[in-house]
Protein backbone atom coordinates (compact mmCIF):
# COMPACT_ATOMS: atom_id res chain seq x y z
CA UNK A 1 0.00 0.00 0.00
CA UNK A 2 2.61 2.25 0.74
CA UNK A 3 3.99 2.43 -2.86
CA UNK A 4 0.45 3.99 -4.39
CA UNK A 5 1.93 6.94 -2.11
CA UNK A 6 5.03 7.04 -3.10
CA UNK A 7 5.85 10.83 -4.98
CA UNK A 8 5.55 10.88 -8.41
CA UNK A 9 6.66 14.86 -8.54
CA UNK A 10 9.41 14.54 -6.12
CA UNK A 11 12.36 16.49 -7.55
CA UNK A 12 16.19 15.76 -7.04
CA UNK A 13 18.98 17.52 -7.69
CA UNK A 14 22.47 16.20 -7.70
CA UNK A 15 25.31 18.52 -6.29
CA UNK A 16 29.11 17.13 -5.01
CA UNK A 17 28.75 16.47 -1.57
CA UNK A 18 30.22 14.41 1.23
CA UNK A 19 29.59 10.41 1.71
CA UNK A 20 30.21 8.50 5.32
CA UNK A 21 33.83 8.26 6.53
CA UNK A 22 35.30 5.57 6.29
CA UNK A 23 37.22 3.77 9.72
CA UNK A 24 37.53 0.60 9.24
CA UNK A 25 34.96 -0.96 10.96
CA UNK A 26 33.01 -3.83 9.53
CA UNK A 27 29.65 -1.76 9.79
CA UNK A 28 28.72 0.38 7.06
CA UNK A 29 25.82 2.76 6.52
CA UNK A 30 25.86 4.35 2.73
CA UNK A 31 23.24 6.94 1.60
CA UNK A 32 23.18 6.21 -2.05
CA UNK A 33 22.75 9.84 -2.81
CA UNK A 34 25.11 12.97 -2.76
CA UNK A 35 24.33 16.47 -2.31
CA UNK A 36 20.85 17.64 -1.36
CA UNK A 37 17.33 16.71 -1.69
CA UNK A 38 14.84 18.83 -2.83
CA UNK A 39 11.39 18.30 -2.71
CA UNK A 40 8.41 20.64 -2.91
CA UNK A 41 5.92 21.61 0.26
CA UNK A 42 2.89 19.13 1.05
CA UNK A 43 5.04 15.95 -1.12
CA UNK A 44 7.04 13.25 -0.22
CA UNK A 45 10.19 11.98 -0.77
CA UNK A 46 12.20 9.05 0.21
CA UNK A 47 15.70 8.99 1.57
CA UNK A 48 17.73 6.52 0.21
CA UNK A 49 19.90 4.38 2.93
CA UNK A 50 21.28 0.91 2.85
CA UNK A 51 23.63 -1.13 5.65
CA UNK A 52 26.69 -3.80 4.57
CA UNK A 53 28.52 -5.59 7.25
CA UNK A 54 31.68 -6.67 5.91
CA UNK A 55 32.71 -10.55 5.98
CA UNK A 56 35.61 -10.15 8.58
CA UNK A 57 34.39 -13.07 10.94
CA UNK A 58 33.52 -11.73 14.76
CA UNK A 59 35.22 -13.57 17.92
CA UNK A 60 31.76 -13.29 19.55
CA UNK A 61 29.14 -16.28 19.07
CA UNK A 62 25.87 -14.98 18.01
CA UNK A 63 25.52 -11.28 16.25
CA UNK A 64 23.74 -8.86 18.51
CA UNK A 65 20.41 -7.58 16.75
CA UNK A 66 20.82 -4.20 15.11
CA UNK A 67 19.58 -0.74 16.54
CA UNK A 68 18.11 1.49 13.55
CA UNK A 69 17.36 4.63 14.37
CA UNK A 70 16.15 7.92 11.80
CA UNK A 71 17.13 11.35 13.53
CA UNK A 72 17.19 14.74 12.15
CA UNK A 73 19.01 17.78 12.72
CA UNK A 74 17.01 21.03 12.26
CA UNK A 75 17.97 24.67 13.69
CA UNK A 76 20.46 22.96 15.75
CA UNK A 77 18.09 20.60 17.82
CA UNK A 78 18.34 16.67 17.00
CA UNK A 79 14.87 14.88 16.75
CA UNK A 80 14.24 11.42 16.82
CA UNK A 81 12.18 10.39 13.63
CA UNK A 82 11.94 6.26 14.36
CA UNK A 83 13.89 3.35 15.65
CA UNK A 84 13.85 -0.41 14.82
CA UNK A 85 14.95 -3.19 16.88
CA UNK A 86 14.59 -6.46 15.55
CA UNK A 87 11.50 -6.17 13.44
CA UNK A 88 9.83 -3.91 15.79
CA UNK A 89 9.60 -0.46 14.00
CA UNK A 90 8.87 2.77 16.60
CA UNK A 91 7.77 5.92 14.80
CA UNK A 92 7.61 8.64 17.31
CA UNK A 93 4.78 10.61 18.45
CA UNK A 94 5.37 13.68 15.96
CA UNK A 95 5.63 11.68 13.00
CA UNK A 96 2.80 9.48 13.53
CA UNK A 97 1.58 8.52 10.01
CA UNK A 98 3.90 10.25 8.10
CA UNK A 99 7.36 8.28 8.45
CA UNK A 100 7.74 4.69 7.45
CA UNK A 101 10.66 2.21 6.90
CA UNK A 102 10.02 1.29 2.72
CA UNK A 103 11.21 -1.94 2.12
CA UNK A 104 13.05 -2.61 5.74
CA UNK A 105 10.74 -5.90 6.10
CA UNK A 106 11.48 -7.33 3.07
CA UNK A 107 15.24 -6.63 2.81
CA UNK A 108 16.60 -5.69 6.42
CA UNK A 109 19.78 -3.95 4.72
CA UNK A 110 17.31 -1.27 2.96
CA UNK A 111 16.64 1.42 5.31
CA UNK A 112 15.12 3.52 3.44
CA UNK A 113 12.81 6.21 4.96
CA UNK A 114 9.42 7.85 3.47
CA UNK A 115 8.48 10.83 4.60
CA UNK A 116 5.27 12.49 4.14
CA UNK A 117 3.00 15.56 4.08
CA UNK A 118 6.36 17.60 3.58
CA UNK A 119 6.34 20.94 5.88
CA UNK A 120 9.28 23.71 5.68
CA UNK A 121 10.73 22.84 8.65
CA UNK A 122 11.12 19.30 7.54
CA UNK A 123 13.86 21.16 5.97
CA UNK A 124 17.15 19.94 7.88
CA UNK A 125 20.11 16.89 7.75
CA UNK A 126 18.81 13.45 8.28
CA UNK A 127 20.41 10.81 9.48
CA UNK A 128 20.90 7.72 9.33
CA UNK A 129 22.39 5.33 12.08
CA UNK A 130 23.00 2.18 13.13
CA UNK A 131 24.33 0.19 16.25
CA UNK A 132 25.31 -3.26 16.24
CA UNK A 133 26.97 -4.98 19.70
CA UNK A 134 29.76 -1.66 19.74
CA UNK A 135 29.93 -0.70 16.97
CA UNK A 136 28.19 2.05 15.34
CA UNK A 137 27.89 3.99 11.60
CA UNK A 138 25.41 6.57 10.13
CA UNK A 139 25.52 8.84 7.00
CA UNK A 140 23.58 12.07 6.94
CA UNK A 141 21.57 13.58 4.11
CA UNK A 142 20.26 17.10 3.36
CA UNK A 143 16.48 17.96 2.68
CA UNK A 144 15.73 21.13 1.53
CA UNK A 145 11.71 21.71 1.06
CA UNK A 146 10.63 24.28 -1.45
CA UNK A 147 7.30 26.69 -1.71
CA UNK A 148 5.54 28.87 0.50
CA UNK A 149 1.56 29.31 0.82
CA UNK A 150 0.23 32.72 0.84
CA UNK A 151 -2.87 34.43 1.41
CA UNK A 152 -4.09 37.47 -1.36
CA UNK A 153 -6.74 39.60 -2.06
CA UNK A 154 -7.55 41.73 -4.40
CA UNK A 155 -6.50 45.41 -4.49
CA UNK A 156 -10.98 46.30 -4.28
CA UNK A 157 -11.39 45.05 -1.07
CA UNK A 158 -12.22 42.06 0.97
CA UNK A 159 -13.78 39.01 -0.58
CA UNK A 160 -13.56 39.92 -4.18
CA UNK A 161 -12.72 36.83 -6.38
CA UNK A 162 -15.09 34.37 -7.79
CA UNK A 163 -13.58 30.99 -7.67
CA UNK A 164 -12.13 31.61 -11.36
CA UNK A 165 -10.82 35.28 -10.96
CA UNK A 166 -8.85 33.29 -7.88
CA UNK A 167 -7.10 31.57 -10.11
CA UNK A 168 -5.94 34.15 -12.36
CA UNK A 169 -5.10 36.65 -9.66
CA UNK A 170 -2.06 33.84 -8.17
CA UNK A 171 -1.47 33.66 -11.86
CA UNK A 172 -1.27 37.19 -12.59
CA UNK A 173 1.09 37.41 -9.43
CA UNK A 174 3.46 34.68 -10.68
CA UNK A 175 2.29 32.00 -8.63
CA UNK A 176 -0.84 29.22 -8.65
CA UNK A 177 -4.05 28.68 -6.60
CA UNK A 178 -2.65 26.57 -3.80
CA UNK A 179 -3.95 22.93 -3.21
CA UNK A 180 -5.77 21.94 0.34
CA UNK A 181 -2.00 19.68 0.60
CA UNK A 182 -0.29 22.66 0.37
CA UNK A 183 -2.24 24.89 3.03
CA UNK A 184 -2.33 22.25 5.40
CA UNK A 185 1.87 21.78 5.44
CA UNK A 186 1.63 25.71 5.85
CA UNK A 187 -0.71 25.02 8.75
CA UNK A 188 1.85 22.55 10.45
CA UNK A 189 4.20 25.31 9.99
CA UNK A 190 2.58 27.60 12.07
CA UNK A 191 0.46 29.56 9.52
CA UNK A 192 -2.41 31.62 10.88
CA UNK A 193 -5.11 33.73 8.59
CA UNK A 194 -8.43 34.41 9.53
CA UNK A 195 -9.32 35.43 6.07
CA UNK A 196 -11.65 32.39 4.10
CA UNK A 197 -9.66 31.50 0.60
CA UNK A 198 -10.09 29.78 -2.30
CA UNK A 199 -8.27 26.76 -2.92
CA UNK A 200 -7.70 24.82 -6.23
CA UNK A 201 -10.23 21.97 -5.63
CA UNK A 202 -13.17 24.74 -5.65
CA UNK A 203 -13.17 24.71 -1.82
CA UNK A 204 -12.69 27.79 0.68
CA UNK A 205 -10.76 26.99 3.63
CA UNK A 206 -8.63 29.25 6.03
CA UNK A 207 -5.65 28.17 8.75
CA UNK A 208 -6.31 28.78 12.44
CA UNK A 209 -3.79 28.60 15.26
CA UNK A 210 -5.89 30.40 17.88
CA UNK A 211 -8.94 30.00 17.55
CA UNK A 212 -11.08 32.89 18.61
CA UNK A 213 -14.74 34.73 17.64
CA UNK A 214 -14.92 35.58 13.94
CA UNK A 215 -12.63 32.71 13.19
CA UNK A 216 -14.15 29.37 14.32
CA UNK A 217 -15.43 28.55 10.91
CA UNK A 218 -16.68 25.23 11.12
CA UNK A 219 -14.27 24.07 14.04
CA UNK A 220 -15.25 26.17 17.17
CA UNK A 221 -12.52 25.90 19.33
CA UNK A 222 -9.88 23.47 18.00
CA UNK A 223 -6.98 24.73 16.38
CA UNK A 224 -7.12 23.59 12.29
CA UNK A 225 -7.78 24.12 9.12
CA UNK A 226 -11.53 25.97 8.77
CA UNK A 227 -13.39 24.40 5.77
CA UNK A 228 -16.52 25.50 3.88
CA UNK A 229 -16.48 22.63 1.43
CA UNK A 230 -16.93 22.94 -2.34
CA UNK A 231 -18.06 26.41 -2.44
CA UNK A 232 -20.59 28.34 -5.56
CA UNK A 233 -17.87 29.32 -8.18
CA UNK A 234 -19.65 32.29 -8.64
CA UNK A 235 -19.14 33.23 -4.84
CA UNK A 236 -16.49 35.87 -3.21
CA UNK A 237 -13.93 35.11 -1.42
CA UNK A 238 -9.88 35.88 -1.29
CA UNK A 239 -7.62 33.21 -2.08
CA UNK A 240 -4.24 31.23 -1.24
CA UNK A 241 -2.01 31.14 -3.24
CA UNK A 242 1.61 28.71 -3.96
CA UNK A 243 4.85 29.65 -5.00
CA UNK A 244 7.48 26.99 -4.98
CA UNK A 245 10.33 28.68 -7.64
CA UNK A 246 11.48 32.24 -9.28
CA UNK A 247 13.92 32.11 -11.86
CA UNK A 248 16.17 34.99 -10.48
CA UNK A 249 16.69 37.17 -7.77
CA UNK A 250 14.49 39.58 -5.98
CA UNK A 251 17.00 42.54 -4.69
CA UNK A 252 16.54 45.47 -2.36
CA UNK A 253 18.70 48.47 -1.78
CA UNK A 254 20.12 49.34 1.79
CA UNK A 255 19.31 52.59 1.44
CA UNK A 256 15.37 53.09 1.23
CA UNK A 257 14.01 55.34 -1.62
CA UNK A 258 11.24 57.72 -1.56
CA UNK A 259 9.27 56.55 -4.83
CA UNK A 260 5.64 56.70 -6.33
CA UNK A 261 4.81 53.50 -8.12
CA UNK A 262 5.51 54.89 -11.44
CA UNK A 263 8.68 55.92 -9.85
CA UNK A 264 9.69 52.28 -8.34
CA UNK A 265 8.87 51.02 -11.51
CA UNK A 266 11.34 53.09 -13.40
CA UNK A 267 14.08 53.02 -10.46
CA UNK A 268 13.98 48.79 -11.21
CA UNK A 269 14.03 49.31 -15.07
CA UNK A 270 17.06 51.80 -14.20
CA UNK A 271 18.69 48.59 -12.93
CA UNK A 272 17.95 46.02 -15.88
CA UNK A 273 15.31 44.58 -13.38
CA UNK A 274 11.81 44.84 -13.18
CA UNK A 275 9.13 45.83 -10.14
CA UNK A 276 9.37 41.86 -8.16
CA UNK A 277 5.88 40.24 -8.24
CA UNK A 278 4.19 39.31 -4.36
CA UNK A 279 4.84 35.85 -5.50
CA UNK A 280 8.42 36.45 -5.93
CA UNK A 281 8.88 38.64 -2.66
CA UNK A 282 7.22 35.61 -0.59
CA UNK A 283 9.73 33.26 -1.77
CA UNK A 284 11.95 35.18 -1.07
CA UNK A 285 11.10 35.44 2.38
CA UNK A 286 10.45 32.09 2.75
CA UNK A 287 14.33 32.02 1.34
CA UNK A 288 15.23 34.09 4.33
CA UNK A 289 14.80 37.86 3.18
CA UNK A 290 14.24 39.76 6.12
CA UNK A 291 14.03 44.35 5.66
CA UNK A 292 12.04 46.51 7.65
CA UNK A 293 10.83 48.30 5.09
CA UNK A 294 7.75 48.63 3.06
CA UNK A 295 8.16 48.50 -1.02
CA UNK A 296 6.16 48.77 -3.83
CA UNK A 297 5.82 45.49 -6.15
CA UNK A 298 4.18 44.81 -9.45
CA UNK A 299 0.65 44.70 -8.60
CA UNK A 300 0.36 47.98 -7.07
CA UNK A 301 0.94 46.56 -3.45
CA UNK A 302 3.85 47.29 -0.91
CA UNK A 303 4.94 44.98 1.41
CA UNK A 304 7.90 44.04 3.15
CA UNK A 305 9.79 40.82 4.58
CA UNK A 306 10.24 39.76 8.36
CA UNK A 307 12.19 36.64 9.35
CA UNK A 308 13.19 38.01 12.48
CA UNK A 309 10.50 39.42 14.24
CA UNK A 310 11.00 42.71 16.19
CA UNK A 311 8.59 45.23 17.70
CA UNK A 312 9.06 48.27 15.30
CA UNK A 313 9.06 45.74 12.20
CA UNK A 314 4.70 44.86 12.37
CA UNK A 315 5.20 43.22 15.54
CA UNK A 316 5.88 39.77 16.82
CA UNK A 317 5.43 37.55 13.54
CA UNK A 318 7.25 36.66 10.81
CA UNK A 319 5.78 37.05 7.83
CA UNK A 320 5.12 39.30 4.31
CA UNK A 321 3.50 42.10 5.64
CA UNK A 322 1.05 44.56 3.72
CA UNK A 323 0.58 48.55 4.11
CA UNK A 324 -3.21 48.28 3.16
CA UNK A 325 -4.55 51.68 2.62
CA UNK A 326 -7.15 51.74 4.89
CA UNK A 327 -7.41 50.24 8.50
CA UNK A 328 -9.91 47.35 8.00
CA UNK A 329 -7.14 45.89 5.87
CA UNK A 330 -8.28 46.36 2.86
CA UNK A 331 -6.97 48.53 -0.65
CA UNK A 332 -3.52 48.80 -1.62
CA UNK A 333 -2.14 52.44 -1.44
CA UNK A 334 -2.72 55.44 -3.69
CA UNK A 335 -0.39 54.78 -6.60
CA UNK A 336 1.53 58.76 -5.62
CA UNK A 337 2.48 57.64 -2.10
CA UNK A 338 6.14 57.48 -1.53
CA UNK A 339 7.79 53.53 -0.60
CA UNK A 340 10.52 51.91 -0.83
CA UNK A 341 10.84 49.45 -3.89
CA UNK A 342 11.43 45.50 -4.58
CA UNK A 343 13.09 44.62 -7.80
CA UNK A 344 13.34 41.39 -9.55
CA UNK A 345 16.40 40.46 -11.72
CA UNK A 346 15.25 37.59 -14.07
CA UNK A 347 17.93 33.80 -14.69
CA UNK A 348 19.74 35.46 -17.02
CA UNK A 349 21.38 37.51 -14.81
CA UNK A 350 22.57 34.20 -12.84
CA UNK A 351 23.70 32.87 -16.17
CA UNK A 352 26.06 35.84 -15.61
CA UNK A 353 27.49 33.98 -12.46
CA UNK A 354 27.96 30.92 -14.52
CA UNK A 355 30.17 33.34 -17.23
CA UNK A 356 32.08 34.62 -14.12
CA UNK A 357 33.20 31.26 -13.08
CA UNK A 358 34.28 30.63 -16.59
CA UNK A 359 32.09 27.48 -16.60
CA UNK A 360 29.25 26.39 -18.93
CA UNK A 361 25.37 26.29 -18.33
CA UNK A 362 24.42 22.90 -18.40
CA UNK A 363 20.73 22.45 -16.70
CA UNK A 364 17.94 23.70 -15.43
CA UNK A 365 16.27 22.28 -12.15
CA UNK A 366 13.17 23.91 -11.21
CA UNK A 367 15.06 27.12 -9.42
CA UNK A 368 18.40 25.65 -9.69
CA UNK A 369 20.81 26.64 -12.00
CA UNK A 370 24.20 23.96 -12.54
CA UNK A 371 26.90 25.27 -14.01
CA UNK A 372 29.42 22.23 -15.10
C1 LIG B 1 12.49 -1.23 -2.44
O1 LIG B 1 12.76 -2.48 -3.05
C2 LIG B 1 12.41 -2.52 -4.42
C3 LIG B 1 12.63 -3.95 -4.89
O2 LIG B 1 13.84 -4.44 -4.43
C4 LIG B 1 13.23 -1.52 -5.20
O3 LIG B 1 12.88 -1.54 -6.55
C5 LIG B 1 12.99 -0.14 -4.64
O4 LIG B 1 13.83 0.78 -5.27
C6 LIG B 1 13.26 -0.14 -3.15
N1 LIG B 1 12.89 1.15 -2.65
C7 LIG B 1 13.77 1.92 -2.05
C8 LIG B 1 13.29 3.27 -1.64
O5 LIG B 1 14.91 1.59 -1.87
C1 LIG C 1 -13.13 48.91 4.55
O1 LIG C 1 -13.03 50.31 4.59
C2 LIG C 1 -13.32 50.96 3.37
C3 LIG C 1 -13.06 52.46 3.54
O2 LIG C 1 -13.54 52.93 4.76
C4 LIG C 1 -14.77 50.70 2.96
O3 LIG C 1 -15.07 51.30 1.73
C5 LIG C 1 -14.95 49.17 2.86
O4 LIG C 1 -16.31 48.88 2.58
C6 LIG C 1 -14.53 48.48 4.12
N1 LIG C 1 -14.54 47.03 3.88
C7 LIG C 1 -14.98 46.13 4.76
C8 LIG C 1 -14.93 44.70 4.36
O5 LIG C 1 -15.38 46.47 5.86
Amino acid sequence: ALFSILPSEVVLCWYDGQSSSDDGQSLKVNIPHSGALVAPLGSSVSFPCLVSRSSTPSTSSAPAVPRVKWTVVSDGVETQILVVKGQRVKVSEAYQGRAALLNYTSSPDDLSLWLGDLRSSDSGYYRCEVQQGLEDASDLIQLKVKGVVFHYRDALGRYAFSYHQAQMACEAIGAEIATPDQLLAAYYNGYEQCDAGWLADQSVRYPIQFPREGCYGDMEGQPGVRNYGTVNPADLYDVYCYVEAINGEVFHDSVPQQLSFHGAQSYCRAAGAELATTAQLYLAWSEGLDRCSPGWLSDGSVRYPITAPRERCGGPQAGVKTLYRFSNQTGFPEPSSLHDVYCFKGAYFVLQKCIVYNAELKLHIRNTWICM
